[in-house]
């Protein structure tokens, strides 16, 4: 009796040994990661879904939804953009709140855009790490199948311009293309193929009440995207 008394006194004593040792389980990191996005990311970004109902809503949103960023990004990509972010979408979030009118057309008011936190090195690794795990939508991923392949970039400003009219909204190259939506030029080392197909087949699967139209793109033509994407974003396109 006496002994088992000793041995909870020494408990606390013992595990504050362990602290000092710098023992940590391996469950430690992921409860690190998660507990640094709900402190310093939950505030402008939503990581439990679900997206915005309606258009109110969706011009309310402070900033893009990370519930499934598992699903979306790169992990490598999110490690490095998260020391260093730079802009994504080139009038922010959201786009109308960023705009002036220009003297030929539309202009980004720069003087409203603040810059994105950058974390340091070890706690973007844990950031990312804690991304990757968001995946509510393994179910749409599931579904798409992406072949390797390459297409020209002169085909695929065809497509993507001339015939989807896609430039619309997007940026291929830094200050060419649309303001409404995210630059693409760097879609390929940011997102993956099987997120851009999956997002250019159905963008209300993923976000209901996006402007983004579903333009019934062929298989084909979403493959051949894909390839294009990639191909901008190996610089291929850059004069
Ligand atoms: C003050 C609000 C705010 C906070 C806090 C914030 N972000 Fe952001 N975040 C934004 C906005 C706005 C964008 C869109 C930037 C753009 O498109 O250029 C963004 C973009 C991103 C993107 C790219 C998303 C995409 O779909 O392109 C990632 C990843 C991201 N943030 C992660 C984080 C993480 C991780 C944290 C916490 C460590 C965080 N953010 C904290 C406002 C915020
Ligand atoms: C009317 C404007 C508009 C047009 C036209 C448009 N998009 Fe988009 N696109 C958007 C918006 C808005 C988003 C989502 C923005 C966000 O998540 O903040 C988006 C998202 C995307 C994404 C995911 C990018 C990311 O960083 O999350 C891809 C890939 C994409 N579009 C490709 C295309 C292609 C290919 C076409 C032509 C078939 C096209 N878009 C036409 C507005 C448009």
């Amino acid at each position: 009796m006496k002994e088992r008394h000793r041995a909870l006194r020494l408990y606390p004593a013992f595990l504050a040994l362990v602290a000092m040792l710098g023992f940590s389980p391996a469950w430690a990191g992921e409860e690190d990661g998660m507990t640094l996005l709900k402190n310093r990311c939950a505030s402008c970004h939503n990581l439990t879904g679900p997206a915005p109902a309606s258009i109110h809503a969706l011009w309310e949103r402070k900033a893009p939804d990370l519930f499934y960023a598992g699903n979306k990004f790169r992990r490598k990509w999110l490690i490095s953009w998260l020391q260093k972010p730079v802009r994504i979408r080139p009038a922010g979030e959201f786009y109308a709140d960023h705009i002036k009118p220009g003297p030929k057309r539309d202009m980004v008011d720069e003087s409203t855009l603040k810059p994105h936190l950058a974390l340091s090195a070890a706690d973007a690794t844990l950031a990312a790490d804690a991304l990757m795990r968001l995946r509510a939508h393994d179910d749409l991923i599931a579904k798409e199948h992406v072949p390797a392949g390459t297409i020209s970039t002169s085909m695929g400003s065809l497509v993507f311009d001339k015939f989807l009219g896609c430039m619309a909204c997007h940026r291929v190259k830094p200050d060419f293309g649309g303001l409404s939506g995210p630059e693409l030029y760097t879609a390929g080392d940011r997102l993956r193929p099987r997120f851009i197909a999956s997002y250019i087949r159905s963008p209300q699967a993923w976000d209901p009440k996006i402007w983004m139209p579903n333009k019934h793109v062929s298989e084909t033509r979403i493959i051949q995207l894909v390839h294009y994407l990639q191909a901008l974003s190996k610089g291929e396109s850059h004069e």
